[in-house]
């Protein structure tokens, strides 16, 4: 089948790579020059694990290409796919749904007699299929096309093995016509995974799930933080906690890790738009509103509480330093800043816990020095804080995050992370303190070398290392 599909993010770029590897003949539309010109020379525009050697593969067999020219992209699809970016507008924090109409203008007068499906996989809210479907009558009434909800559901990091092992994929649409173009569509990953189910639904009713599914695992992950600052002040283990409630089928295990705060470019925009949505049919969705409010509020106190124990070893009296260090000389904390991605896996820094910390803490303790390293996310996260240059030193290792450093943070689950040196690290640190925002780094050993370690929601042993 002939595939276009109209951006090349995180979300465009490996579902055609994805579909091209189903066998389907896709062509990837931007109007980012600059993004086209680097994928046409085989450089990715973003990071995601398998990706490179999957689309390698099939640009070389031609059944991969990319395009700037809507027309020449469009010609003959059967299948056109809107994967174009719907932000948080910056005003009213509803999804900005200015580049997906813009996209719906520019595909209608490209449609003819031949019938083409115009699928959106954009995370939109919902009845904006209706308005998609009421852009292209209005520009083209001859146009032949049905209009279609097809959400995505990868994560990102993952999004190449999500778009082989899909639980299941869901089409809102009332045309059988259209549902038939998704069935064969799919009809060759169907084949490899027949457990995977087919759910067809309503349009608006698509569009709803996207919504309820990530607001449901927002509120799942807050669910768990909460449970985890409860463990800390009732002297449970988070992770014992998690296995026996993950334990229960309907709950599952899936999502019960404790962290800063969840973010990226789905949980936090979802959860928000979902909210006003709501707001506006009148509906109070009070569970989603307090995920929202208190996400918001945790990772400001994750942040808090780093800018409070620099203080107070600003205040206090210098501990025995690590060799090679002086004494505690007062001019300001140096703080060993361990990720910045918004997880693992990925590149992509919006929306991040790590960063909204970071952020936090050059804004309120200018003070504060942050030596700052993540495995993928550097080049991004340098063009955010490029104002912050005096107050952060980029580092090139994880190691090299503890040089002089009072305190060390851990931000991001990289699994790198878990193999850190401590014994560095408690070398070359002046003070040896260690707050572990995702549980990675071993709180046994990190005692045994005489470190003060904080994690989260931990009893007072470690023994998920
Ligand atoms: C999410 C959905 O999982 C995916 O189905 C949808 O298509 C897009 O949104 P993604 O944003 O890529 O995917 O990230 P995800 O892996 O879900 O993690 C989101 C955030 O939650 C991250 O900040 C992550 O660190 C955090 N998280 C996740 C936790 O803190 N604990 C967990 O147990 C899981």
């Amino acid at each position: 089948m002939k595939v276009a599909i109209i951006g090349t993010g995180y979300v465009g770029l490996p579902t055609g790579v994805g579909l091209a590897e189903l066998g389907h003949q896709v062509i990837c539309i931007d109007n980012d020059e600059s993004k086209i010109a680097k994928l046409r020379h085989s450089q990715l525009t973003i990071y995601e694990h398998g990706l490179q050697e999957l689309f390698d593969k099939h640009v070389s067999l031609g059944h991969l290409t990319f395009t700037t020219n809507m027309k020449e992209g469009l010609s003959g699809a059967q299948l056109i796919i809107i994967a174009v970016g719907t932000p948080p507008h910056p005003i009213t924090n509803e999804a900005d749904l200015s580049y997906l109409y813009e996209a719906a203008a520019q595909i209608a007068p490209c449609l003819n007699s031949s019938y083409t499906v115009v699928a959106t996989k954009s995370t939109v809210p919902v009845g904006t299929g209706d308005e998609v479907e009421s852009i292209i009558n209005h520009i083209n009434p001859q146009a032949n096309c049905d209009v279609i909800s097809l959400p995505e559901f990868l994560r990102e990091g993952y999004a190449i093995y999500d778009f082989f092992h899909p639980d299941r994929i869901v089409v809102g649409s009332d045309s059988t016509q259209a549902k038939k173009l998704i069935a064969s569509l799919y009809e060759p990953l169907l084949a490899l995974h027949p457990h995977c189910q087919m759910l067809y639904v309503s349009r608006r009713s698509s569009e709803t799930i996207k919504y309820a599914a990530n607001s449901l695992l927002a509120t799942k992950i807050h669910f768990i933080n909460e449970m985890a600052d409860f463990c800390e002040q009732s002297g449970a283990d988070i992770y014992e906690v998690a296995s026996g409630i993950g334990l229960d089928q309907r709950i599952g295990k899936s999502f019960l890790n404790p962290g800063p705060g969840f973010g990226g470019s789905c949980f936090p925009k979802d959860t928000m738009a979902l909210d006003l949505m709501a707001q506006k049919y009148g509906v109070n969705l009070s569970l989603v509103h307090a995920t929202l409010e208190g996400n918001k509020q945790r990772i400001t106190s994750m942040a808090q509480r780093i800018i409070q124990v620099a203080k107070q070893l600003n205040d206090g009296p210098a501990e025995a330093g690590a060799a090679g260090a002086g004494a505690w000389d007062g001019t300001g904390a140096v703080v060993g800043i361990l990720g910045l991605a918004f997880k693992n896996g990925t590149d992509d820094c919006r929306f991040s816990p790590a960063m909204q910390i970071v952020d936090h803490i050059l804004k309120v303790a200018p003070n504060i020095t942050l030596r700052v390293f993540d495995p993928k996310a550097m080049d991004n996260a340098k063009k955010i804080l490029s104002g912050y240059s005096k107050q952060i030193v980029y580092v090139n290792s994880a190691q090299e995050v503890s040089h002089g450093a009072d305190i060390l943070v851990v931000l991001t689950e990289w699994g790198e992370f878990s193999n850190l040196d401590l014994n560095y690290c408690a070398l070359h640190m002046r003070h040896k303190v260690i707050l572990d925002y995702r549980n990675k780094l071993s709180m046994r050993l990190a005692h045994e070398l005489g470190f003060s370690y904080s994690g989260v929601g931990l009893g007072t042993d470690d023994l998920h290392h």
